[in-house]
């Protein structure tokens, strides 16, 4: 079984094709490594001692995408590459919708003129509005209050609109917040610039890359007043993606939206609590005003993807600090050094 996995060189694509290799599928690589490293590639062999197919290419151009699919003959498409900065997105809607939505346009027509059968799609908890705190169903209102939440929720309609009158099996997969890295600290998350998500300022800060972490408000409606998050190990995040594929390639045109979270909430304080005893680095922090859009809690509720997939996190909080740290510790300028 062959399977293109475009964005293959980020974050989560990258651990996600580790997994794929691991679970013996053919493995080709789509990216235009705009927010990735081609290093990856190498470090993909040295942990699985399997060499995916990698093409420099962005999923906007449509002559590229039709002559790879047309060589590869693919079984299966796991479509990652989108941007992912929601500040950005605010700054720059445009250039969202572009990649986001257009990039998806293409990866259907390609799809459609090859006749592949079955797609994964990397979507994300930001598809949903604020909420009541309680844990996220996935027939919940969809309310994306940035252009990167509304990017993600259109992908998921051309998805969905497009298999349905193509008789193409999906999954999507909702992702709340993931963490960490893969255990050999070969691949991690690699954000260029100052990071804006939690773990990595947390782990630069650890490092002494960065000087201090601002914790965004501390009058939130929780345990502790600071922000709570559904935080997911990425290679319980990777195996999803296997369990999601597995369904796609037993059932024709199998059909699943579902979210991929622990079910489990942690605060700021939390996370830097349990980053602190696993590492035994002190993290220095101070209390700053709440970030613009932010929300009190935001906690995956977990029976589909259970039910659906078989699936559900083995990774738990300490294990992801670890996993992170690692990572940081043995790549202190991501994929320079
Ligand atoms: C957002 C998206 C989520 C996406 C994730 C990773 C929404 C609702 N969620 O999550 O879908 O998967 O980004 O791209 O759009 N914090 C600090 N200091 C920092 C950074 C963060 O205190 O320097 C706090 C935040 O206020 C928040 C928590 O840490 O309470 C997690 O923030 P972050 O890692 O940025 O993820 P989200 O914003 O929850």
């Amino acid at each position: 079984m062959k399977v293109l996995v475009t964005g293959g060189t980020g974050y989560i694509g990258s651990h996600t094709c580790v997994e794929l290799l691991n679970n013996n599928f053919d493995v080709a690589i789509i990216d235009n490594l705009s927010n990735s490293s081609i290093e990856v590639i190498s470090r993909i062999y040295k942990i699985t001692g399997k060499k995916p197919i990698f093409y420099n290419t962005d999923i906007c151009n449509l002559n590229e995408l039709n002559c790879i699919f047309d060589k590869e003959k693919f079984d299966a498409v796991i479509h990652f590459a989108a941007l992912k900065s929601i500040s950005e997105s605010v700054s720059e809607p445009l250039k969202y919708y572009t990649n986001n939505v257009f990039g998806t346009v293409n990866v259907c027509e390609a799809i459609k003129r090859n006749g592949v059968k079955n797609i994964v799609l990397s979507s994300s908890a930001a598809v949903y509005g604020i909420n009541s705190g309680k844990a996220i169903k996935e027939n919940a209102a969809l309310l994306p209050h940035n252009p990167y939440g509304r990017t993600k929720l259109i992908q998921e309609q051309i998805i969905t609109d497009f298999a349905n009158t193509n008789k193409i099996g999906y999954v999507i997969l909702r992702y709340f917040n993931p963490i960490g890295a893969h255990k050999s600290g070969l691949i991690g998350e690699n954000p260029l610039g100052e990071p804006s998500n939690l773990m990595p300022y947390i782990s630069q800060v650890a490092s002494g890359r960065l000087k201090k972490l601002n914790v965004f408000g501390n009058d939130y409606n929780t345990h502790d007043g600071t922000g709570v998050r559904d935080y997911i190990h990425v290679m319980d995040l990777a195996l999803g993606h296997i369990n999601a594929l597995k369904k796609l390639l037993d059932i024709p045109e199998y059909k699943l939206i579902c979210n991929i979270g622990s079910g489990h909430g942690y605060s700021v304080l939390d996370m830097i609590k349990s980053f602190e005893s696993v590492t035994g680095i002190k993290i220095n922090f101070g209390y700053a005003k709440r970030r613009a859009g932010d929300i009190d809690i935001c906690l995956a509720d977990t029976e589909l993807a259970q039910k659906e997939l078989g699936w559900k996190t083995s990774y738990n909080i300490n294990d992801m600090c670890a996993d992170e740290w690692n990572w940081q510790k043995l790549n202190p300028k991501g994929f320079l050094s």
